[in-house]
């Protein structure tokens, strides 16, 4: 099965892909992001593409990384696997990415979110990074991105208590640009891909470049950083517990090993 869905002409020069795993929520797994980072290649190599739409459903965005793939693994597993290189396209895709979220956007789904360029939010959508209640912590930039989105002490209110918050929330912290209607996010993000691909698509993929240029030289470091944390919570008897217990859906009981 296709975990993806891509409409290469959605609007003249605007992509749309959506993520389609809806009984799980958009849960992302490997094969997701592994399709993901092939259709983005392939979209940022055509010259009728200029902008790039990335959605889920109504319900949900993505509700993170895929807990039942993950689970199990070992801190070496995580490592030599190194599932976030499928990751690293999306912020290497030269044509700006629009995030249409509505929904679930938690954890990997909130870090997908926040590596796009710019989020229209639907009024139900709901973000938050709670990896802290799995016994591990965000991998995907989480620590990185939301912290530049919102400032120190909301992210890190956010990280440490795995709390979700609105739309509106997100809005008035910066993480979104616009929020609106249920019925209105595609719509809404089709109108602002519209309007930049009516741009010289030279000077926006310069454009873009610089943008992220404004913080990326520290934010690699950042990044490297959090993954090997990320990692190494697979060593603990805490992560495990965390990630069973999601499965077994009851609360978890953590020992701090
Ligand atoms: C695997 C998931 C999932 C996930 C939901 N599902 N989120 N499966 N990984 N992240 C599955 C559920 O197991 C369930 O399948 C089905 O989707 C519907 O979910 P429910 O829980 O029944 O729905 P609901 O009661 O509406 O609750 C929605 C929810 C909850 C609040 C979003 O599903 C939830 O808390 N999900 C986990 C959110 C999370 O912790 N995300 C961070 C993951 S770690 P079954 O078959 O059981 O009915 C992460 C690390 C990032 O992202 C690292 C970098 C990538």
């Amino acid at each position: 099965m296709e975990l993806i869905k891509v409409i290469e002409q959605h609007a003249p020069f605007v992509a749309l892909i959506q993520l389609n795993r809806p009984k799980e929520l958009n849960a992302i797994n490997r094969q997701l992001m592994e399709e993901l980072r092939d259709t983005l290649l392939h979209l940022d190599k055509n010259d009728n593409v200029r902008v790039i739409i990335l959605t889920g459903n109504d319900q949900a965005f993505a509700a993170g990384a895929d807990i039942k793939q993950m689970a199990d693994k070992s801190a070496i597993d995580m490592v030599m696997v190194d599932q976030f290189s499928t990751w690293d396209q999306i912020r290497k895709t030269k044509k700006p990415i629009i995030a249409a979220v509505s929904g679930f956007a938690l954890g990997g789904g909130c870090e997908l979110a926040m590596t796009c360029d710019m989020i229209i939010a639907s009024e139900t959508a709901k973000f938050g990074q709670p990896e802290i209640k799995l016994g591990t912590i965000p991998g995907a930039g989480g620590t990185q991105r939301l912290t530049k989105a919102i400032g120190k002490v909301k992210a890190m209110e956010l990280i440490l208590t795995g709390r979700f918050i609105s739309a509106e929330e997100a809005l008035s912290d910066g993480l979104v640009n616009k929020v609106v209607p249920i019925e209105m996010y595609l719509f809404e993000a089709t109108q602002l891909a519209k309007e930049i691909a009516q741009m010289s698509p030279v000077a926006v993929q310069l454009a873009k470049e610089a943008v992220n240029r404004s913080f990326e030289t520290v934010l690699d470091e950042g990044l490297a950083f959090e993954r090997k944390n990320f990692y190494l919570t697979f060593a603990s008897e805490d992560q495990k517990e965390g990630m069973k217990a999601f499965i077994e859906k009851r609360k978890p009981e953590y020992k701090g090993k």
